[in-house]
């Protein structure tokens, strides 16, 4: 149905249902689900039919693959389902039975997408990017310290490339104008010194997600107007650049960047934890391994990202 009416035009009930071969009354139910399942305003004006309220532009295996530059088109497997769970769900299940390295599945609905800390990702359907990667790296997983930074640098290099002028807050958001624009979700398997897999889920608001439970921005705000097929090309080809890198040589020469493109550096944050009293001081850059330094009251304090949240002091 949404298909039928990808191009924003008037389409009739009863052209609809001929084309797909059902009832009136079946294509009426579907356009009531499509606006209170999905989130999506469809116009229905008699004499005329329906119409969506803006054209709805499908991600595109092959528009992502013209994106890519010649490294990243020789290492990405690209699929894209309409639905599914969870892009990280599934790439965790294709990654015990011998996924490829490079594979990526982006959807256009995730119906339990996932964030750090057991909380939910949510977009309404078409409003973002949702993708995850699969990536074998050489290294134990002991030594994959600051990977979810590295990522942050490949976002937010792509993101600034394209005019959003954005920020990282640690561990794993991008920020725009303050708001989370972008969030990260790296789940691991493998064990401490052989090789191991990683799944990478970014989560990417492009116009406004509909209801959510923080506040958020969209890019859309920053005035990018790319194509998703294309934005998620772009942002492929800096994530095979970083990730490349970052198999050779870690974090270390992402640091320096890293803090560069830090909203907190040198400010007064707190930090929660799920268990403890939070914790104020300076927000003052990153270690080696990622892990935040802070110089609180008792001297300078290191967090590592396991089961902490920060936020900004007034
Ligand atoms: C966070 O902000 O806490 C991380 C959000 C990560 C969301 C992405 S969407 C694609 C991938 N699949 C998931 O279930 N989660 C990640």
């Amino acid at each position: 149905m949404l298909r039928h009416l990808a191009d924003g035009r008037f389409h009739s009930g009863e052209d609809i249902a001929g084309e797909l071969g059902c009832s009136r009354t079946l294509v009426w139910q579907a356009v009531r689900v499509i606006q209170q399942d999905l989130g999506v305003t469809v116009f229905s004006v008699r004499g005329q039919g329906y119409r969506l309220v803006a054209p709805f532009e499908w991600l595109d295996v092959a528009a992502i693959r013209d994106g890519l530059d010649e490294a990243a088109a020789d290492t990405f497997t690209l699929a894209v389902a309409e639905r599914t769970d969870s892009t990280n769900s599934q790439l965790l299940a294709r990654a015990a039975s011998g996924g490829l390295h490079g594979l990526v599945l982006a959807t256009e609905l995730q119906t339990a997408g996932r964030g750090r800390l057991g909380r939910r990702w949510q977009a309404r359907l078409g409003s973002g990017l949702t993708f995850s990667l699969l990536w074998r790296f050489d290294r134990g997983l002991s030594q994959l310290a600051g990977l979810s930074l590295a990522v942050g640098v490949a976002l937010a290099r792509t993101l600034r490339r394209l005019g959003a002028p954005v920020a990282l807050k640690w561990p794993n958001d991008v920020l725009l104008n303050e708001r989370k624009l972008a969030g990260i979700l790296i789940e691991l398997s493998g064990d401490a010194l052989g090789p191991t897999a990683v799944v990478i889920g970014v989560g990417m608001n492009v116009s406004d997600p509909g209801e959510v439970d923080q506040p958020v921005a969209c890019l859309a705000e920053a005035g990018v107007k790319l194509p998703r097929s294309a934005l998620l090309a772009e942002l492929l080809n800096e994530l095979h650049r970083v990730l490349s890198d970052f198999d050779r040589h870690g974090f270390m020469p992402l640091r320096q960047e890293w803090m560069s493109l830090s909203a907190h550096q040198d400010a007064p944050v707190c930090l929660s934890f799920s268990h403890g009293e939070p914790v104020q001081g300076v927000a003052r850059g990153v270690a080696e391994s990622g892990a935040l330094l802070v110089d609180t009251a008792d001297g300078m304090k290191t967090y590592h990202a396991g089961e902490v949240s920060l936020r900004k002091l007034a």
